[in-house]
């Protein structure tokens, strides 16, 4: 079981950019103020994203001012500012972020049939025309510029092909595809990437990226497929936060890279210890709770309840746990005692409470508490105190 969090390796690195503050925020009713803002860029940076996109500075006043603050605070962390492709927008961006020791402008188009007749109104020559001119605006605004093909996998690849290409040539240095409504599937987005990057004659000036919308719930498993087919930056949020049904999960994609070295021969830098803090202070400035059981940051991610599992995990914790619960910051595995819970755990919580029962009183006891937890939802360690106390108490008569 891996432990550490970034250890030095040869391993390909693979660039977090989280979108939390821009992408996430966008996600109805989860607003956040300019100083929760403030807040999550800082724990974002102690945490090790390698880019943070702190907002569309064109957006409101309040938007930019964030941006700006981020990016003046910002250390080593990259502080990316969202801009459409339209030049008002890209200095308004250019404006927010070049404070920032690492500046980057991130400009997008849509690209497909469906955006291009019913929201551009615009022929494909045409967008191929704004690509080069808003591309080599920002350009000259900052080193650090990154495209954007929205709605890249609803595109057809010859013409996806042609924008990134302009794109490449205008001065972009990262070129994400979006699956902007969450429409593909692995497979096909893996293919996507190495068909783009085999046939954009300049592909290597470029670090390509992924986006994923969690539309079908493969967010996380399309990003894996991206990096598989070459991408090298995988864009995400803390708790899947976004748009609709969400953006891939940093917190998914960093553990699922970290637990799978053996597949994935990639590494982050991002400390993975601080991953459930992370989560916490976005669900709180969010106001939106984390499920039970989400993946890695859930409340039920470290629990067990089943008598085969505590037993398993009593005995070693490899049998049920793929990864520690100190290796994404929780303290411990929680052992939940229940109507499912054994004989093993059982003596163990008694153990951990401080009573240790004879044979036949621990047996009594169990009967007990099994009778309990069939009645009760939660048995709370007060719960079983109080059915030992008794316990004691009668074998004391
Ligand atoms: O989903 C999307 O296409 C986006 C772009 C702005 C990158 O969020
Ligand atoms: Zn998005």
């Amino acid at each position: 079981m891996t432990t550490t969090s970034s250890a030095a390796s040869s391993k390909d690195k693979i660039v977090i950019f989280d979108t939390t503050l821009r992408d996430g925020e966008q996600c109805p009713g989860a607003s956040m103020t300019y100083e929760e803002k403030l807040e999550v860029a800082e724990l974002l940076e102690d945490m090790g994203v390698d880019v943070i996109e702190a907002g569309f500075p064109i957006a409101s006043q309040g938007d930019f001012e964030a941006v700006q603050e981020i990016a003046r605070r910002a250390g080593d962390v990259t502080i990316a500012g969202l801009a459409r492709a339209i030049p008002g927008d890209i200095t308004r961006a250019a404006e927010a972020v070049r404070v920032a020791k690492r500046p980057r402008i991130h400009t997008f188009v849509s690209t497909s049939p469906i955006h291009l007749a019913h929201q551009m109104k615009k022929t494909e020559e045409q967008v191929l025309d704004i690509i080069s001119a808003t591309v080599a605006q920002a350009r000259n605004l900052v080193d650090d510029v990154e495209w954007s093909a929205m709605d890249a996998t609803r595109t057809p690849i010859d013409y996806l092909i042609r924008c990134v290409d302009a794109a490449i040539k205008a001065g972009a240095t990262t070129i994400n595809l979006p699956d902007t409504v969450g429409y593909a599937v692995p497979e096909e987005y893996a293919a996507m990437f190495r068909r783009i990057v085999e046939a954009v004659p300049n592909s290597d000036k470029a670090i390509f990226s992924t986006h994923c919308h969690d539309d079908l719930g493969l967010a996380v498993a399309n990003s894996l497929a991206g990096v598989a087919g070459g991408a090298r930056q995988i864009e995400c949020t803390i708790n899947g936060l976004g748009e609709r049904a969400g953006n891939a999960a940093l917190e998914e994609v960093v553990m699922a890279i970290r637990t799978r070295g053996d597949f994935y021969p990639y590494r982050t830098d991002v400390e993975t210890p601080m991953l459930t803090r992370a989560s916490k202070l976005v669900s709180a400035v969010s106001a939106f709770p984390v499920q039970y059981n989400k993946a890695i940051v859930g409340r039920n991610a470290f629990s067990h309840e089943s008598g085969i599992h505590q037993d398993g995990m009593l005995k070693n914790a490899e049998t049920y746990e793929i990864m520690t619960p100190e290796s994404v910051g929780v303290k411990a595995t929680s052992l939940v005692m229940g109507k499912h819970s054994g004989r093993h755990a059982f003596r163990e919580k008694l153990k951990e409470l401080g009573f240790e029962l004879g044979d036949n009183a621990l047996e009594d006891a169990f009967k007990r508490f099994k009778d309990l937890a069939d009645r009760k939802k939660h048995v709370y360690d007060e719960d079983i105190e109080a059915l030992v106390g008794d316990e004691v108490a009668t074998a004391n008569e």
